[in-house]
């Protein structure tokens, strides 16, 4: 069976280059796109394509293609329920700052809202399909306000994860690993399945359409985040070691990863990991394990991210010894807040974190991002809450251009793997800095002979 008409609820980082592929692969279909957020869906509708809400190489094309024929964004969330035979929830699902499990379940309140909205709007038969990364028996909490709250009419209900990462979201929807739906083993649920797999076969091979029961789908989304962020912990907890020993950590990371069963990706030594989902899912899957007795399980899995808050923490304090124990007043300027490179978002960037320990010292942070507003940055720091808006801003400059951002700097830390980073005139940044010039490198990302032969005091992670 084929549909005509979806939507999405919710267009931020997963909705929008998500629903503009599917919309781009599947001209016959119609895409709609809703949110709340009415800014956000005003700049999806800019008219400049550079304007779009969300920075990913390659998105600006794929909406300059769809958006006006087959794809749509908008406010009305109630219009576009009611159109749509297949309702996407892609709405955030961020860790519960309050109550019951705060600091580590999921807070669910954005999805319950929608499955309401969803029950009270619809008058005809629909698939609801969860899009948002969700604990594992979330279907059931959906499933039982549709069926208990709606208007009698049936509704099917799907899991299918998103798997792309930023900075490669269009290259990662185009050619994906694997697409993942779950489903019931009733004969609605399977051919709920079949509706969605056609969508995705126009082009993906259905030998990459993975289909499994509900259950083993929203599982695997938070165990695949598990696994990749828990690589990262454990490369970098290795790099104290190889400072300790003289051993490389890059060298090391690429004597193991040439094993084939270990594998190269996810091996380079860093500041840690950020963005907004690796350590919300984590605890979400700690929290699921403790719920149901399982202590062992949730210290195992609780460990990667104390590695990963360690990791930051370690960096900060390298800064600090480094400068002679002191940084009060001392300029240090960061290249890159993003949390990756090829992305504006700065969701649990390890910079706000190390810019906060340093500003605890009072060392003035000076930062240069080629993609990230000072707002942002300046709203990272002040989402911490360790001190006061107007203390923020009096500690963190922002500069548009990084060799007037190093002016007298006396020290430099790279915390993002932007490549234009590489390309720099890296002569004329030492020049420009306060001596002794200290760089430290959060991702082994530069060429550290070559630095250290202008003058720099090098210091990489695990070197
Ligand atoms: N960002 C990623 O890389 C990534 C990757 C895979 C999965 N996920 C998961 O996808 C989900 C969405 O993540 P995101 O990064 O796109 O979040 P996001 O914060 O960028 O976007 C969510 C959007 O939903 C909107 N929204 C919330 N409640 C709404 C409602 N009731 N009606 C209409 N709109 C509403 C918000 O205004 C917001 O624009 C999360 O569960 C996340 O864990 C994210």
């Amino acid at each position: 069976m084929k549909i005509k008409s979806i939507c999405c609820i919710g267009a931020g980082y997963v909705g929008g280059p998500t629903m503009s592929v599917i919309a781009q692969k599947n001209p016959q279909l119609k895409v709609t796109v809703v949110d709340i957020n009415a800014d956000r869906i005003a700049a999806w509708n800019c008219k400049d394509l550079a304007q779009l809400p969300i920075f990913e190489p390659g998105l600006d094309k794929v909406v300059g293609e769809a958006r006006g024929q087959n794809l749509f964004f908008s406010t009305e969330v109630d219009k576009a329920i009611d159109e749509a035979e297949m309702i996407f929830i892609s709405v955030n699902t961020p860790t519960k700052t309050y109550g019951a499990g705060k600091g580590m379940a999921a807070d669910l309140q954005y999805v319950e809202l929608c499955a309401r909205q969803i029950a009270k709007v619809s008058k005809s038969d629909k698939i609801v399909v969860e899009k948002s990364t969700l604990p594992v028996k979330t279907a059931e909490a959906i499933k039982d306000i549709l069926d208990n709250t709606g208007n009698g009419i049936h509704f099917e209900i799907l899991s299918n994860p998103e798997f792309l990462a930023e900075g490669t979201a269009i290259q990662d929807l185009e050619a994906p690993d694997r697409v993942l739906i779950g489903g019931e083993p009733t004969e609605t649920g399977q051919e709920a399945i079949e509706v969605l797999k056609n969508i995705y076969a126009t082009w993906v091979p259905e030998s990459q359409i993975i289909t499994t029961n509900l259950w083993s789908s929203e599982l695997s989304k938070l165990t695949a985040n598990a696994f990749l962020a828990q690589r990262v912990s454990s490369i970098n907890a290795l790099t104290e070691l190889c400072e300790k020993t003289g051993a490389n950590i890059t060298e090391v990371a690429n004597a193991i990863g040439t094993d084939s069963r270990i594998g190269s990706k996810f091996l380079n030594a860093s500041v840690g990991f950020g963005g907004s989902c690796f350590q919300k899912d984590i605890l979400n899957l700690v929290y699921i394990c403790k719920s149901l007795g399982l202590n062992q399980a949730a210290d195992y899995w609780e460990q990667v991210v104390i590695m990963n808050n360690h990791q930051r923490t370690r960096f900060a304090n390298q800064i600090v010894k480094a400068l002679y124990g002191t940084v009060a007043d001392k300029k240090i300027v960061f290249f890159g807040w993003a949390f990756k490179k090829n992305t504006n978002d700065t969701r649990e960037s390890a910079a706000i974190y190390i810019a906060d320990k340093l500003i605890e010292e009072h060392a003035q942070i000076q930062v240069y991002d080629p993609k990230v507003t000072a707002l942002q940055m300046q709203s990272d720091l002040n989402y911490l809450n360790s001190r006061s808006e107007p203390e923020n801003a009096k500690y963190l400059t922002t500069h548009s251009d990084p060799y007037d951002a190093v002016a007298g700097a006396h020290a430099l830390a790279i915390i993002t793997e932007w490549d234009e980073f590489k390309t720099y005139d890296w002569r004329k940044i030492y020049d420009n800095m306060s001596k002794p010039a200290f760089i430290f490198d959060g991702r082994n990302l530069l060429n550290r002979s070559a630095l250290e032969s202008i003058g720099f005091l090098y210091r990489g992670i695990g070197q």
